[in-house]
């Protein structure tokens, strides 16, 4: 569980976060909002990016805003970038194994706990190919393996799905849905794919301008009429 009270970030003018309080209760949990809304500067809090002005992140009875951001590494915090971050001229193998690294898993465990995640993610080229060569599609999937190695216990993933084809995504969305079970991590999804968010989270939340809307089971937060009128405007369905 994630326990979110009273986080508040300004940057100058600019308050992407406004007092958010929010439970991240297990499994994988949607955090949903138009662009701009401040779904990456939550993760970048998370993740120690950004500083808060206010407000406490307890995750698992850890106060995670205590932890300098290589102990967060260590905890088993994990994040995906909307931009990649796999190194092209290195092997999958080794941009998976650079992460296990800074993890709190051995370092004996490490060839086998590589390729689990690999193998985990379904992809199907050779550990030892560079990722310049790997599609588009491949390449996200080298992304989601570093996010699950060395016994993660929160993934962060920021847009995984953004421009795949559908094929592509409806396997990336089997495999997020296997990430809490698989590896006992609680999962933070961030999408603008309804149906990637509806299919992958029980549950829920949403923000719109730094601050948070709804939240709870996500067949519900879909069909709040506050969350529709922030998505579109309308009464029509996000
Ligand atoms: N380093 C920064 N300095 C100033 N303003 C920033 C900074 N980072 C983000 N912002 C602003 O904070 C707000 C929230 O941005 P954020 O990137 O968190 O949104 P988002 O929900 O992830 O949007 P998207 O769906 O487009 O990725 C935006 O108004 C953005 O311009
Ligand atoms: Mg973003």
């Amino acid at each position: 569980m994630i326990d979110v009270r009273g986080l508040t970030v300004r940057f100058g003018g600019v308050t992407p976060l406004d007092d958010v309080s929010v439970l991240f209760p297990g499994g994988t949990c949607g955090l949903i909002g138009p662009n701009g809304a401040g779904k990456t500067t939550f993760f970048n809090v998370l993740s120690g990016f950004v500083r808060p002005e206010a407000g406490s992140v307890t995750a698992f009875d850890e106060n995670l805003l205590a932890l300098s951001d290589f102990r967060r590494a260590r905890w088993g915090l994990r994040r995906t970038f909307q931009q990649e971050q796999a190194i092209a001229r290195l092997s999958i193998f080794d941009n998976v194994a650079m992460i296990h690294e800074h993890s709190r898993r051995e370092r004996s465990t490490r060839r086998r706990d590589v390729l689990d995640a690999i193998d985990f993610v379904g992809l199907t080229v050779p550990s030892s190919q560079k990722v310049e060569v790997l599609t588009a599609g491949d390449r996200r999937l080298v992304e989601v393996a570093r996010a699950v190695v060395g016994r993660p216990r929160v993934v962060l993933l920021d847009e995984p799905a953004a421009g795949l084809p559908d094929e592509e995504t409806q396997h990336l969305s089997d495999v997020i849905q296997q990430i809490p079970e698989r590896f006992g991590a609680l999962v933070i999804l961030v999408d603008h794919d309804m149906s990637l968010v509806s299919a992958c989270c029980q549950t829920a939340a949403v923000l719109d301008f730094g601050k948070l809307i709804a939240s709870g089971p996500t067949a519900e937060v879909l069909r709040d009429e506050h969350v529709m009128r922030a998505y579109l405007g309308t009464e029509e369905e996000p």
